[in-house]
């Protein structure tokens, strides 16, 4: 688990986590440099008529495999298999956080580009102090120079918004927090996160709708996404850092168990398999047919997808680390260079 900055920057190494699942990442740190909160809208999504990019690749006998998947086509547990209760077809699961343990699983390969997705439903209620993550990772305890996408969702008291906190490291490098409360309460009802990642771009979003982008700006000297990385869901307790800043710890014995829910394995991973994550040649060069997510009309975002993103940035974005002009400062650290950049 590697921490950096004093956002709290949380890689997660399940082995870790399952065994000492509390995390001190120091306090305070958001509080002076998120923007100001906007409330959580409850009212539905007000978009026009949005017409809605989705990543499906027609043609692609694979989207929605002949052979039909599940859990066990791509994952295992990395935690007490207890908290992690599968049905009987591996369709669906709750991962139950508790005193007793963490839920956490991982895909048994490592990917390079591609698509991946997971329908989730976070706890009811007061989920104060727990941190649920759906994210690709290279191994990060075996090499500092690992890269990772997040998606973390960090809990708060009842009625009060579940934030999205992502991040994408490179090269062992994060610091690219941002922080979204969404447009729709994240643990009414199940919803498609996707992360989708090509040579051009990564996009993170739900249900089709894009949350943010981050460019493959190589070309002026950022780097992009170099390595193979598994694909990782967890639930754990986050008390140090997550709710409020860390002001309001987790309480098992007021508010466990923590239980969310997941589903949509069948269609989570649309991607191209390395043999191992160092070695990605051949998904770099698939030969005569590249893949469905590298498509020209993938290589760039659509007006629509521009749109989309300048209302979630405008709406529902709470913390941007291209704005945080004081963090710069305060972590003697540079700024990164893709700030100065077009986000699009
Ligand atoms: C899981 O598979 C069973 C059997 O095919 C089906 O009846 C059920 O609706 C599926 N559940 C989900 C959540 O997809
Ligand atoms: C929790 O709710 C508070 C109060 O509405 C809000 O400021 C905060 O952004 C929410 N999210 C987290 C993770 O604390
Ligand atoms: C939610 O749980 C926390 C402990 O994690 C507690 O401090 C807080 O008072 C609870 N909030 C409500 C509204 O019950
Ligand atoms: C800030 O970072 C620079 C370069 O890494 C280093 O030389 C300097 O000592 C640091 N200053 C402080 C106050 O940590």
């Amino acid at each position: 688990m590697a921490r950096s900055g004093h956002l709290a920057v949380v890689t997660l190494s399940l082995a870790f986590l399952c065994i000492a699942s509390i995390l001190s990442v120091s306090e305070a740190a958001l509080r002076a440099s998120v923007t100001p909160v906007q409330r959580r809208s409850l009212v539905k999504n007000t978009w026009q008529n949005p017409q809605v990019y989705t990543q499906k690749c027609p043609g692609d006998g694979d989207w929605y495999s002949t052979k039909p998947k599940n859990f066990w086509s791509f994952f295992k547990s990395y935690c007490d298999p207890s908290h992690l209760p599968l049905n009987q077809w591996g369709n669906h699961s709750k991962m139950i956080l508790d005193k007793s343990g963490i839920a956490g699983f991982g895909s048994y390969s490592a990917y390079f580009t591609g698509r991946f997705t997971m329908k989730i439903k976070l706890p009811p209620g007061n989920s104060s102090g727990t941190v649920f993550a759906f994210y690709l990772s290279s191994d990060g305890k075996k090499y500092k120079d690992h890269d990772e996408v997040d998606i973390e969702f960090l809990g708060n008291e009842t009625g009060m918004p579940i934030t999205m906190q992502t991040n994408i490291f490179v090269n062992g490098l994060g610091q690219r927090e941002m922080r979204h409360n969404l447009w729709f309460d994240p643990s009414e009802a199940f919803h498609e996160y996707f992360i989708f990642w090509n040579s051009a771009m990564v996009l993170i979003g739900v249900d089709s709708i894009p949350i943010r982008v981050f460019m493959n700006n190589e070309q002026h000297g950022v780097p992009y996404l170099n390595k193979g990385q598994a694909l990782y869901c967890s639930h754990w307790d986050g008390s140090g850092w997550a709710t409020q800043n860390g002001r309001i710890k987790i309480d098992y014995d007021l508010n466990a168990p923590f239980v969310a829910q997941v589903k949509g394995f069948g269609r989570s991973i649309n991607a191209c398999r390395v043999q191992s994550e160092r070695n990605v040649w051949a998904c770099k060069h698939p030969g005569p047919k590249p893949f469905c997510w590298e498509r020209p009309e993938h290589l760039y975002l659509t007006d629509n997808q521009k749109n989309l993103l300048r209302w979630v940035a405008k709406d529902h974005c709470i913390y941007d680390y291209c704005k945080d002009d004081l963090r710069w400062v305060r972590e003697n650290m540079t700024k990164p260079l893709e700030c100065d950049m077009l986000p699009y």
